[in-house]
C-alpha cells in the first residue's frame, strides 16, 4: 500500500472529518472529554508522540484568530501518531476533524465538541519520481510551489499565494483562476474511518470547482502524487512572480482573514457582485468587508465567530436581493452554531 512513497521519508497529514455538532441552547454544550476516563486520557498521551492539550482555544490554530476552545487537540508528528489518534478517538466514540493551517476554515465561538487532530511541522516531507512530485499533506504550499519551481517543474505556480497546507488544499480542490491543485494530482494515500489505509486516483478524487469527494467520505489524506511538467526554472520563477504580485496587489493579505469567503458562482465573480453591491466596508464588531476585496471578511481585532457568521449573513442576503444568486460558502464552519 506505500509503495510510493520511499520508506525512509514517508510524510501524513490532512484535513477532513468535519465536525459540526447543533448547539442546544447558547454557549458552549459540555465538553464530550466528560465521557472519558482518565486511564483513557492517558493511553493516548503515551501512544502518541506529540502534545495532547484540553480546552486548546482554537483562535491560536486559525488564519482569522478566531475561534473557541476544542476540547482536545492532539498533534501528531507521523503516519504511526496519526493512526493512533484516530484509533483513539474512534473507541471513545469521539468526533474529531484532522487540520493542517487553519486557513480556510471559521470555528465558532463555543469551540469543538469532540477532538482536533494537528499535524506538526514534520509532516512536510517532499520527494520527487522523474516528473512526479510526492508530498506529504502537512507540507505547507507555498514550500512545496518553490520546491517544484527549484527542482524545474511546472503546475504548481497557480497556486502560489494560497497559505494552507496540501491537506487542506487537497481536500477543497484550492485554486486560483489559472488552475487548482486537483488539476495535478493522480493519485492520494488516504486513511479510511476503520484506519484502514486506502489509494484514489484522480476519478475517485472526483476533483471540481473548489470539490472533491473527499469531506463526504470522511477519508484523512495522508499525501498525494502530483503530476507536474518540466520547463526552464527561470520561466517558473517569472510566472510565480507575476501571480504573486498579482495576487497581493488584489487581496487583504496583511489582515486575518480565511481568505475568500463564497465560492464563485457561474455567472458572476463573488467579489464583483459583493463589490457591485457596495459590501465594501460594511462591519459587525471587529469583523469587516475587506476595502480591497469584498469576498474577504477581515478580522480587525478582537473579532468573534459570530461577527463574521453575521457578515456572512448579511452577504448572502444582499447577494439574493441584487442578483437572486444563492452563494455558497468557500470556507468550512466547523464547531457548535446556533443554526
Ligand atoms: N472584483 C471586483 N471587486 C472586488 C473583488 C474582485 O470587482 O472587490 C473583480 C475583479 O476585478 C475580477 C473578478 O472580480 O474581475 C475576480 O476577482 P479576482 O481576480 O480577485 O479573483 P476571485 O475570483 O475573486 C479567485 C479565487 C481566489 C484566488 C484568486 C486568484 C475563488 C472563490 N477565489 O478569486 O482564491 O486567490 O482567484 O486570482 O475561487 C481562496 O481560495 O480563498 C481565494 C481567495
Amino acid at each position: 500500500m506505500y509503495t510510493w512513497w520511499p520508506e525512509t521519508s514517508w510524510q501524513s497529514s490532512a484535513a477532513s472529518n468535519a465536525v459540526t455538532v447543533p448547539l442546544i441552547g447558547g454557549g458552549r454544550t459540555r465538553s464530550l472529554l466528560a465521557e472519558v476516563s482518565g486511564v483513557e486520557l492517558e493511553r493516548l498521551r503515551q501512544s502518541v508522540r506529540g502534545h495532547v492539550l484540553i480546552d486548546e482555544p482554537m483562535s491560536s490554530h486559525t488564519s482569522f484568530r478566531i475561534g473557541g476552545p476544542a476540547d482536545l487537540l492532539v498533534y501528531v508528528q507521523d503516519e504511526e501518531d496519526l493512526q493512533h489518534a484516530a484509533g483513539w478517538f474512534r473507541r471513545q466514540g469521539l468526533p474529531f476533524k484532522v487540520v493542517g493551517n487553519g486557513s480556510n476554515m471559521l470555528v465558532s465561538d463555543a469551540g469543538i465538541r469532540g477532538g482536533v487532530i494537528k499535524l506538526t511541522p514534520r509532516f512536510n516531507q517532499v520527494s520527487f519520481e522523474g516528473d512526479t512530485m510526492v508530498v506529504g499533506a502537512g507540507a505547507k504550499l507555498a514550500r512545496v510551489v518553490q520546491q517544484a519551481a527549484e527542482a524545474g517543474l511546472s503546475g504548481l505556480e497557480s497556486t502560489v499565494g494560497i497559505p494552507g497546507t496540501m491537506g487542506g488544499a487537497l481536500v477543497t480542490n484550492a485554486g486560483t483562476d489559472t488552475g487548482s491543485i486537483g488539476d495535478l494530482v493522480s493519485e492520494a494515500l488516504l486513511m479510511d474511518e476503520r484506519g484502514q489505509i486506502r489509494t484514489w486516483n484522480a476519478q475517485e478524487l472526483g476533483y471540481r470547482y473548489r470539490y472533491s469527494k473527499l469531506p463526504a467520505s470522511r477519508m484523512i489524506v495522508m499525501r498525494a502524487r502530483l503530476a507536474l511538467t518540466p520547463a526552464p526554472k527561470e520561466e517558473i520563477q517569472v510566472k510565480m512572480s507575476r501571480l504573486g504580485e498579482k495576487r497581493a496587489g488584489r487581496q487583504p493579505l496583511r489582515f486575518w482573514s480565511a481568505g475568500c469567503v463564497f465560492k464563485n458562482p457561474l455567472e458572476l465573480a463573488a467579489g464583483k457582485l459583493l463589490d457591485r453591491s457596495e459590501a465594501k466596508g460594511m462591519a459587525i464588531g471587529g469583523a469587516e468587508v475587506s476595502r480591497k476585496h469584498a469576498n474577504f471578511i477581515i478580522n480587525r481585532g478582537g473579532a468573534t465567530a459570530s461577527d463574521v457568521r453575521g457578515l456572512i449573513d448579511r452577504l448572502h442576503h444582499l447577494a439574493l436581493l441584487t442578483y437572486g444568486l444563492d452563494l455558497e460558502l468557500e470556507i468550512e464552519l466547523v464547531g457548535e452554531w446556533n443554526s
